[in-house]
């Protein structure tokens, strides 16, 4: 699957002024930020994502005094070009630790050392299984009841997000990571966003931000991201439709022959989505809506049919 993501300098997350909402489910870990990183607090560092000319890793690693585990991201300072990549790392850094909420990777905290900007994550235990599912097994989510919970998990979380005037930027699958061992009352796992580093703060005048070049993940693009445009929110929903459409049938609508986003209704072949609920498809159609401004929202979206517990009578497993 063809998801390049071409980052480019982000030009106004201004001074980060975010409020951190306190959720009821509190971090386990206390968290600090500090301009000085101090590794030696952790050990038994392994490292866990890499991808080759790319600025960031991330590793495993245990804080010391409390053999609690942690993800540490790190962003090489050698790895970037010129001072507004430097400005736009710290951003990253400083709008994740802003973060409060269950859906949301918590960032405990975040520094830098000659080398590089390090952010110190809550450890997710299942990082990569939407994308070794979905992506690399052509697997879908049969489970409706499975699918619901996902897709809720998410929408909280840019609910959330959006609340706060702040645009995720880069929602797909790899950065949905799923938790399994959270919450033993829940029946389900607990998917949580992660990587902020395209995130963007809307214009409180406009409601949008402007943006120089097209940005994002090629196939998870709106239709309205063009170079100089002014986009908002909703291009985190169309993101959304897309990873929604290929957790359910493990390929995108743009596979389907002939189709092209905008030239017709949505493809649902009646193979892939007989046994599927029409509200499933509705929520879909309503995502994937070219005009941002019809588009459905996040909170919207959470208050969908397809929510609703009659729909649960119709779950195939
Ligand atoms: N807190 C965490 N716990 C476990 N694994 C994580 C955590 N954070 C990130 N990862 C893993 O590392 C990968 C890369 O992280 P992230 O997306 O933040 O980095 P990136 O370099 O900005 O990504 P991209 O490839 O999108 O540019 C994730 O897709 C996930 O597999
Ligand atoms: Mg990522």
């Amino acid at each position: 699957m063809g998801s390049k993501t071409h980052k480019l300098p982000l030009s106004s997350i201004e001074n980060l002024p975010f409020t951190s909402k306190t959720n009821e489910e509190k971090p386990k870990i206390s968290c600090v930020s500090q301009s000085r990183f101090d590794i030696s607090k952790y050990c038994d560092l392994c490292e866990i994502y890499r991808e080759e000319l790319a600025p960031t890793s991330v590793s495993v690693a245990t804080i010391q005094s409390t053999t609690q585990k942690v993800a540490i991201k790190k962003i090489y300072k050698n790895c970037l070009v010129n001072d507004f990549q430097k400005t736009q790392a710290v951003q990253e850094c400083s709008l994740h630790h802003s973060l409060d909420h269950r859906n949301i990777v918590k960032a405990v905290e975040w520094g830098e050392d000659d080398d590089a900007y390090s952010l110190v994550l809550e450890y997710i235990d299942n990082p990569t299984y939407f994308k070794e599912k979905i992506e690399d097994n052509l697997n879908p989510v049969k489970n409706e009841l499975k699918l619901k919970s996902y897709m809720h998990d998410v929408l909280q979380g840019l609910a959330y997000l959006h609340s706060k005037g702040i645009v995720h930027g880069d929602i797909k699958i790899e950065n949905l990571l799923l938790n399994t061992n959270e919450d033993q009352e829940q029946p389900m796992p607990t998917v949580k966003l992660c990587d902020f580093g395209l995130s963007r703060k809307l214009d409180k005048d406009t409601g949008k931000f402007f943006m120089e070049f097209p940005v994002g993940s090629l196939s998870y693009m709106a239709p309205e991201i063009k170079a100089k445009a002014y986009v908002d929110e909703k291009i985190d929903i169309w993101a959304l439709g897309v990873v929604l459409y290929k957790m359910a049938v493990a390929y995108k609508p743009t596979q389907i022959t002939g189709y092209k986003y905008g030239s017709g209704p949505i493809p649902f072949r009646k193979v892939d989505w007989r046994k599927r609920s029409p509200e499933l498809q509705y929520l879909i159609v309503q995502m994937l809506n070219t005009n941002p401004a019809e588009r459905i929202s996040a909170e919207e979206a959470l208050l969908h049919p397809w929510f609703k517990e009659e729909c649960l009578s119709q779950e195939i497993v």
